[in-house]
């Protein structure tokens, strides 16, 4: 095991949140503590605010900039920290969901006001699916949240998962007084605006010492001491290999816009959060120790700027080491590619760099060859699966309105979902092409997009699907479903199947009239095929 050391320092993860929980600013405390940053606000221009929803140039403007902290990479405690940026906005999901292959764990912001909402349930489901480690954090108790043992227990079953507090909080909003921590059992007392770095912990092993009541109050104290009971008869101690199977998730309380309870958590997840983890292949498991080098494409980000027409694929590096100026084989189009300028992140600025290893993120330059879950090796047939697709929410019918550049519009729309921006389906046996989205924002920069970079314009006509399944089965039935349903049998962009349903009853409906094909909403089961 060559990079034995290397790996052992890397901790890859993400942090996820609905939008306006405290991802932003959890991540600019946790550089802080880094040293990536010195000063308040330098994340800032990464957050695509809520109300940009109109204005999609901004979005993307705002996204252009989001490339430079994409990902930060900070050390603490000895250990090299790859923090992966998530886009906040609900209809760049799936840039999210496709981050998350790219991380061995993540944590999960949630605000205490707000509790569970909508877009921590579907980051969850993407977790669930490849038991994703999490430690939560629960945000904003300066604020009045949530009564904390409700909110635990709307987050076990609203995201299906084991929770177990480490620390716990003293009252809250105007109140709120600090957390108890009950793994080194020590409290920290709260004040706002908290700009030290250090440890302020004082040693409290026994709740019983009256001198709890003199820092809290005997009221706090008394309900602390009444709370902690609870908690020790309910969770007892947390076993680090729960957390790392992602069955039992840790948690937190804290207020990072105030600096408070966010060091102990990153305490916390350097010692137990997992180094980087192998993944799977469509012919075995690549373990990060093996010394031939492989990775992964799992974002593609193009610069909107006419002048720069660049695009810079994200490749997660799963084993050996990357070198620059070196060989690798681009599995897909079966040829040998090498990259001069690799760059890897360091919060604001990219820098070029020699070489990568496993858990690390490198940016390379591309002209138009990489594709979403696309595979470098040192050599070796295979390629990296479980890089999710989900089904679209929308569907639109794309209408060439220049013939002249129908060579043009179909480059451009290959391109475009290439990177990821949106699905393409083909009409099963005909012409007829369908764009699938998450939000409305995806079409807009589409249109915008294939106009001005080339040259084509193009309408889109809405139609009324509910979900697109991909199906699979046996192979007459499937032949006799496809001709039956032709109007709704597409094709995706790598040839399988994908039926589209006008609404729940629909797809219900085909499930029970044809038991031997499956319908499957995401593409996993390609993953599952292989296995
Ligand atoms: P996001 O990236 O998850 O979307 O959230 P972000 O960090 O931008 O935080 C959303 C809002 O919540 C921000 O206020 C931020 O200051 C505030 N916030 C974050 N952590 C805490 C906390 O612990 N307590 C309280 N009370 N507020 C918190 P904003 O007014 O939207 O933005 P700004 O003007 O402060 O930048």
């Amino acid at each position: 095991m060559k990079y034995e050391k290397e790996i052992a320092r890397r901790r890859t993860f993400a942090i996820i949140s609905h939008p306006d929980a405290g991802k932003t600013t959890l991540t600019e405390k946790l550089l802080l503590f880094g040293g990536a940053i010195q000063v308040a606000g330098a994340v800032k221009s990464n957050k695509i605010k809520k109300h940009a929803t109109s204005d999609f140039m901004e979005i993307e403007r705002q996204r252009g900039i989001s490339v430079a902290t994409s990902v930060m990479c900070f050390e603490y405690q000895g250990k090299l920290i790859n923090l992966l940026d998530t886009p906040g906005h609900k209809d760049f999901a799936e840039d999210t969901y496709r981050t998350l292959t790219a991380v061995d764990s993540v944590i999960l912001v949630i605000d205490s006001v707000n509790g569970v909402e909508e877009q921590t349930r579907r980051l969850m489901e993407v977790c669930r699916m490849r038991d994703t480690p999490v430690i939560v954090i629960v945000n904003k108790m300066d604020r009045d949240g949530k009564y904390p043992f409700d909110l635990i227990d709307e987050i076990e079953k609203e995201l299906k998962i084991n929770l177990h507090p480490l620390s716990w909080p003293i009252n809250m909003g105007k109140e709120f007084k600090g957390v108890y921590n009950l793994y080194d059992k020590t409290l920290q007392l709260y004040s706002p605006n908290q700009r030290s770095l250090e440890d302020n912990n004082i040693d409290i092993p026994n709740l019983q010492d009256p001198t709890l009541d003199q820092l809290v109050g005997q009221r706090d104290a008394n309900q602390l001491r009444e709370d902690v009971e609870l908690l020790d008869g309910v969770y007892g101690a947390m076993d680090k290999a729960d957390y790392r199977a992602g069955l039992v998730a840790p948690v937190f309380f804290g207020s990072a816009v105030n600096n408070f309870g966010v060091k102990e958590m990153l305490d916390t997840f350097v010692q137990i959060a997992p180094e980087p983890l192998g993944r799977d292949t469509d012919k075995r498991h690549v373990a990060p120790e093996e010394e031939k080098f492989s990775g992964f494409v799992f974002k593609i980000h193009a610069n909107l700027d006419p002048r720069h027409r660049d695009r810079i694929a994200f490749l997660r590096v799963v084993s050996g080491r990357f070198q620059r100026s070196t060989y690798y084989k681009h599995t897909r189009l079966g040829k040998d590619v090498r990259f001069s300028n690799p760059y890897s992140f360091m919060a604001r600025e990219k820098e070029i760099i020699d070489d990568a290893y496993p858990g690390d993120v490198v940016g390379l330059f591309d002209t138009g060859q990489f594709k979403i879950g696309d595979t470098l090796t040192q050599g070796e047939e295979l390629q990296f699966t479980g890089i999710p697709t989900f089904s679209p929410e929308l569907f639109k019918e794309l209408v060439n309105k220049d013939p002249m550049k129908t060579k043009q519009l179909e480059k451009g729309i290959n391109q475009l979902t290439d990177e990821g921006v949106a699905q393409l389906f083909t009409q099963h046996g005909g012409n007829r092409k369908i764009i699938g989205c998450v939000g409305e924002l995806q079409f807009e920069v589409i249109q915008y997009r294939l106009l001005q970079e080339y040259g084509a314009a193009c309408a889109f006509m809405p139609l009324s699907f509910y979900k697109a399944c991909w199906i699979t089965g046996d192979k007459k039935k499937l032949e006799d479903f496809v001709r039956f349903k032709q109007q709704n049998v597409m094709t995706d962009k790598d040839g399988n199947l994908v039926y589209l349903a006008q609404s729940e009853w629909f797809l219900n409906t085909e499930r029970q009239n044809n038991p031997d094909i499956e319908f499957h909403t995401t593409s996993e089961f390609k993953t599952q095929n292989k296995q």
